[in-house]
């Protein structure tokens, strides 16, 4: 087993940390077990003394796994811009860190909405979590923004959970004057996210489902390729969603020569450009997704490899779940018994 311990890097910004963190030292830990399996951790070298922590206003289920809510951060509301994100921390200084982006926000209030999907043991938890709760830490906003401005017509797909980090830049597309042509899909229909939302900002609208059990029956690539096929062919594509699916949307574009932009969901640990976890091959650069993306030319992207470095930790990631649903039954069995 090796261990390297750096502190390499100072936080400068008062935008850049919500609350608290400012002058503090960000250190890093690296533990590599064996070279095959690499965990690593980060944390703030922060007095938890009069640290403020960010309060959940506002929590709704959306569909079966997938949650909204409002959480305080007032620095990050007044300064996101669509295509940013967050890194949470739920708990304490060791817990794991999560991305997650920025859906909108309130400046009334000072808060900025997140929509998660539960897939795993931080995101669970932090489903389990109520109105009135905290999250131990907010970083953000972090990453570059959506580049938007007037391209003319702009085909936005989003897959899944992919559809909530879409609506930010499709609201910016529109306000920009641009004419939206809007296609959601997702495996089945109750998993169909934010579609009143999505409608309301489209000149053209299209649902599709895997299983046929709403809009049109088959992948969101379909009806992309018709849009692609027209004349004139839209300006932009946009696609977010599984890695697979921006993968085939960004071959369904190719052809047409439809620039097409996809936002990735690579690991990330720190979020600020030190620890690599979040690295990805654009073209025949390497880039760094919390600092140059998360957004990048789909033709570009090597997403097999992508898609290969996201499994990097699925053992552990299976494990850690499995252990919090029995944690959460034990839970549960406690509290019916007192
Ligand atoms: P785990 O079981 O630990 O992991 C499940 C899968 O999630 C993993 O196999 C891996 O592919 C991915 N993952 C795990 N840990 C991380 C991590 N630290 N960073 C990134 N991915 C990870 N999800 C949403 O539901 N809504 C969003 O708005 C959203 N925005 C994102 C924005 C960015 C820039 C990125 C990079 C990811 C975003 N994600 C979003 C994905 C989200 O971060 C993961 O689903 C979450 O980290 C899973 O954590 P877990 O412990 O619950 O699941
Ligand atoms: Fe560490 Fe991007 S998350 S470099
Ligand atoms: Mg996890």
């Amino acid at each position: 087993m090796v261990a390297i311990y750096t502190e390499a890097y100072h936080i400068w910004s008062t935008e850049l940390i919500e609350y608290g963190m400012v002058g503090r030292s960000l250190q890093v830990l690296f533990l590599s077990i064996d070279g095959a399996e690499c965990h690593i951790y980060c944390r703030f070298n922060s007095e938890r003394e009069g640290r403020r922590v960010n309060k959940i206003l506002e929590k709704k289920q959306l569909s079966d796994d997938v949650y909204m809510m409002r959480l305080e951060a007032p620095h990050i509301a007044r300064e996101r811009q669509p295509g940013q994100f967050v890194i949470l921390q739920l708990d304490n200084e060791f817990g794991e860190r999560i991305p997650l982006t920025i859906a909108d926000a309130d400046l009334s209030d000072g808060s900025i909405t997140i929509i998660f999907q539960a897939v795993g043991k931080t995101t669970h938890n932090l489903a389990d979590k109520q109105p009135g709760d905290t999250v131990q830490s907010v970083l953000g906003p972090l990453g570059q923004p959506t580049h938007i401005e007037k391209f003319g017509t702009v085909v936005c797909v989003g897959g899944g959970i992919g559809v909530a980090p879409l609506h930010p830049i499709v609201k910016g597309m529109k306000a920009a004057g641009n004419k939206m042509i809007i296609i959601i899909g997702a495996r089945t229909r109750n998993l169909i996210i934010l579609e009143d939302e999505m409608r309301a900002l489209a000149d053209e609208f299209i649902v599709c489902t895997d299983d046929g059990s709403y809009g049109r029956k088959g992948l969101v690539t379909e009806p992309l390729k018709e849009v692609c096929g027209r004349v004139p062919k839209p300006d932009l594509a946009v696609a977010i969603g599984p890695p697979i699916m921006m993968k085939f949307c960004a071959a369904t574009t190719l052809p047409f020569s439809v620039p097409t932009v996809v936002s990735l969901n690579t690991i990330m640990i720190d979020g600020t450009g030190m620890c690599g976890g979040c690295r990805v091959s654009v073209g025949d650069q390497t880039k760094f997704t919390c600092v140059d993306g998360p957004e990048f030319d789909g033709h570009k992207v090597d997403f097999n490899n992508l898609m290969q470095r996201l499994k990097a930790y699925r053992k552990v990631e299976e494990h850690a779940h499995h252990q919090c649903h029995l944690d959460s039954e034990i839970r549960q069995k406690e509290q019916s018994q007192s």
